[in-house]
């Protein structure tokens, strides 16, 4: 795939439902008594492998139109029997794994090269703790969830991740006891957000979430919030290419989501948000952004998980910036899709941006010339595709990208998109 510069990028545009919420809301309708409707499903490679792993399990899914899914629930404990592929949806793998931890049965779980080289013992170490029987192939996937019962347990997240705090609060509903999940660094709440929505007993204090054991959960709808992670690319060709408009309508604004509109206006972009308002507990509303000189910033490991999958893209940011923009406190990168530190390191180089790899993250040397372009090896990760996307937007000469169909584990109709505003 080719991506041509552009003299401008202009129009307003829509993206699919978040994947992190579409994700939840199919495995906790599956959890839940009766029908959950979900309306603006995010389609994606991903969530195809939630919903046939939710289907695998027992639960009813019934797809009204390309973005309306019904998911008929078997209840808190009525997975049966499954051998699930979870694809490359790390998300998957490590939420189902908690939920999985207390039900009755025996389930393997298996995902391609790229999830099987990804560590998963940092949640298969809390819920043994709980007293699940996981059997896993050194750490990693294909894995072995035994159902077993469990206790309650208050555990401090060592690293700052959404899905350990997840897994463990999925297991926390199948628990004798209640499960408290502490976190340094806030993370992602989509997961409490959905619970409490769902009827569960959820408490949230400064710094920790409780959840309580659960008998019954009823979801009746979910209306997913556009991803503000699939918004990202556009609105940072937006901010780069001289003279242009971007409005991206009705994105999810989790205040713990939206770390790259602070960056971009931090840097110097130009950023509205219109239309605020809330739909089940998550805040929506339309982000403007206009082009603007930028200058370089400082992102630290307390500001990285509110934009952990927008990071590949401040390091074009910064390519444009005057001064050097620093990303540290992110060795998370490195367990990604990708080794995110080495893959934008060497997309970045291969259009000729100066940047320095570091073990938590990277440096990026700005100048206000776009970047000559190149061939930009995707590395078989989504978010490395659309980086290469948004380089060749903004390039003098244009980008290759190498494995560009890799887009699709979250995203099917980008490029479409991307052509659609640009000049
Ligand atoms: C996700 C959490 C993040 C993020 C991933 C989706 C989620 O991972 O990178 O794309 O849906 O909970 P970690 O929480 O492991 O950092």
């Amino acid at each position: 795939m080719r991506v041509d510069p552009a003299a401008r990028i202009d129009g307003h545009i829509g993206v699919p439902g978040d994947k992190s919420i579409s994700h939840r809301a199919a495995l906790i309708g599956a959890l839940s008594d009766g029908e959950t409707r979900i309306t603006r499903f995010g389609r994606s490679a991903d969530t195809e492998s939630t919903l046939a792993a939710v289907r695998a399990l027992g639960a009813g899914v019934d797809e009204l139109d390309v973005d309306t899914v019904v998911v008929e629930g078997v209840g808190v404990r009525g997975f049966r029997d499954a051998a699930v592929d979870c694809g490359n949806a790390g998300t998957l793998a490590r939420l189902l794994t908690g939920i999985l931890a207390y039900q009755d049965g025996r389930f393997e779980l298996s995902g391609d090269d790229s999830l099987s080289r990804r560590p998963m013992r940092r949640v298969t170490e809390p819920l043994e703790q709980m007293g699940a029987h996981v059997d896993a192939t050194d750490g990693h996937l294909p894995l072995v969830v035994e159902g077993a019962e469990l206790e309650g347990i208050e555990y401090e997240l060592p690293v700052a991740s959404a899905q350990v705090k997840s897994a463990v609060l999925f297991a926390g509903l199948g628990a004798r006891s209640s499960t408290t999940v502490v976190e340094p660094t806030p993370t992602r709440d989509h997961t409490e957000l959905m619970l409490q929505a769902a009827g569960a007993h959820v408490t949230r204090r400064p710094g920790s979430v409780t959840v309580q054991p659960a008998e019954r959960l009823h979801l009746p709808e979910v209306v997913v919030p556009g991803d503000i992670s699939s918004a990202a690319p556009f609105l940072v060709a937006a901010t780069l290419v001289p003279g242009s408009t971007l409005t991206v309508h009705d994105i999810g604004l989790n205040p713990r989501r939206t770390g790259i509109l602070d960056v971009l206006e931090r840097m110097g972009a130009r950023v509205g948000v219109l239309n605020k308002h809330r739909v089940a507990g998550e805040l929506i509303g339309d982000v403007e952004v206009s082009a603007q000189p930028l200058v370089a910033t400082r992102i630290e490991a307390a500001e990285v998980p509110r934009l952990v999958d927008e990071l590949p893209l401040v390091a074009l940011l910064g390519a444009f910036a005057r001064g050097t923009t620093e990303v540290t406190g992110a060795e998370e990168l490195r367990a990604k899709e990708s080794d995110r530190i080495e893959t934008v390191t060497a997309a970045m180089r291969a259009i000729g941006v100066r940047i320095t790899a570091r073990p938590d993250g990277f440096a990026v040397r700005g100048t206000p010339a776009r970047p000559r372009g190149g061939t930009i090896d995707a590395a078989g990760d989504h978010r490395i595709a659309m980086l290469g996307a948004v380089a060749g937007v903004v390039s003098r000469e244009g980008v290759r990208i190498e494995g560009a169909e890799s887009v699709a584990i979250s995203f099917p109709g980008f490029f479409d998109l991307l052509d659609s505003i640009r000049q």
